[in-house]
């Protein structure tokens, strides 16, 4: 399994900022999107072996109502309408539902991307699952 914070190898960007404002996240903070659909957090990987791989998000939505997104694989849509319940404040933090996908062998890009028009919740890493995943720097 691999773990990608913000500002790390593997982590290519977020449609807002990297901020720090709210406690309790791991590594130098978290990605805030801007608050429209479209906005998301990309990322990049190296899959060695080709298989099942199970995607998970650590997350705070400290607003009123879920912010689900929809997952990317290489620019095309796999999994749609990932859910974000709220999380009760900004500085509370969650694991999100698992989304499990099959990947083959090579480098992929990843991105979360808004359905609803306020953004996603706040993204503090991703997490991706499976016999053999590895962070790939963006270039
Ligand atoms: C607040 C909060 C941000 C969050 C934003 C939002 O401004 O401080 O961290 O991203 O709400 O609603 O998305
Ligand atoms: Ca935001």
């Amino acid at each position: 399994e691999v773990v990608i914070e913000e500002n790390t190898s593997g982590f290519c960007g977020v449609d807002g900022t990297v901020d720090s404002d709210h406690s309790d996240y791991n590594g130098s903070g978290f990605a805030n999107t801007d608050n429209t659909e479209g906005n998301g957090v990309d990322w990049q990987i190296e899959v060695s072996q080709a298989g099942s791989y199970t995607l998970q998000w650590r997350y705070a939505n400290g607003g009123e109502s879920d912010r689900p997104g929809d997952v990317y694989i290489d620019g095309q849509v796999e999994y749609q309408g990932a859910s974000f319940p709220v999380t009760g404040s900004w500085s509370s933090w969650a694991d999100s539902q698992t989304v499990e996908l099959w990947l083959d062998q090579g480098t992929h890009t990843v991105r979360l991307e808004a359905v609803s028009s306020a953004g996603l919740g706040n993204v503090d890493s991703v997490t991706i699952a499976g016999s053999s995943v590895s962070a790939k720097d963006c270039g």
